[in-house]
């Protein structure tokens, strides 16, 4: 069992569901990631120590790993979890764009941990943009 922290994380596709992360062809987790199954953890804003535990700097506790005899290891806590099949391998200079699909989702929510200029600052409130419109409607009362 193997993972390693990852910023370089986006989504790609819906039809297919496709996300891609970019991992240095010199990390043990890229090598682990060229063919197979994998799990996204996206880490909640508490897990900074996890975070820096599989970017090489070990935890002081347990390292949290769930359903480690079955068939998806992964982290508890997170608050969300991807299921993937690896989709395309593409060159990504000294690192390698892992495309891959998503087969399953465990969103558990909550708040997730960033990191912005080598720090974990907290998200802030906010009004969530998406879901309501500009004079604060629902978009579902919009005819
Ligand atoms: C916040 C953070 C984000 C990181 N993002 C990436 C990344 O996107 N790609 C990458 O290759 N390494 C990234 N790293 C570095 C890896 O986590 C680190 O090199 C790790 O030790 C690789 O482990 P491995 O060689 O044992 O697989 C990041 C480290 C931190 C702390």
């Amino acid at each position: 069992m193997h993972g390693a922290t990852v910023n370089a994380f986006t989504s790609v596709s819906l039809t297919p569901p496709l996300v891609l992360s970019a991992l240095d062809r010199r990390s043990r987790a890229c090598s682990h990631l060229s063919d197979g199954v994998f799990v996204v953890n996206v880490l909640r804003e508490s897990q900074r120590d996890v975070a820096m535990h599989f970017a090489g700097r070990p935890m002081d506790g347990p390292v949290p790993w769930v359903g480690e005899d079955g068939d998806h290891p992964r982290l508890g806590g997170a608050v969300g979890h991807l299921f993937c099949r690896v989709w395309r391998n593409y060159d990504g200079g000294d690192h390698v764009l892992h495309v891959a699909e998503v087969e399953d989702l465990d969103l558990r929510g909550g708040r997730p941990l960033l990191f912005h200029r080598g720090e974990f600052p907290r998200l802030a409130e906010s009004d969530p943009v998406w879901a309501l419109t500009l004079d604060g409607h629902a978009p579902s009362t919009i005819l």
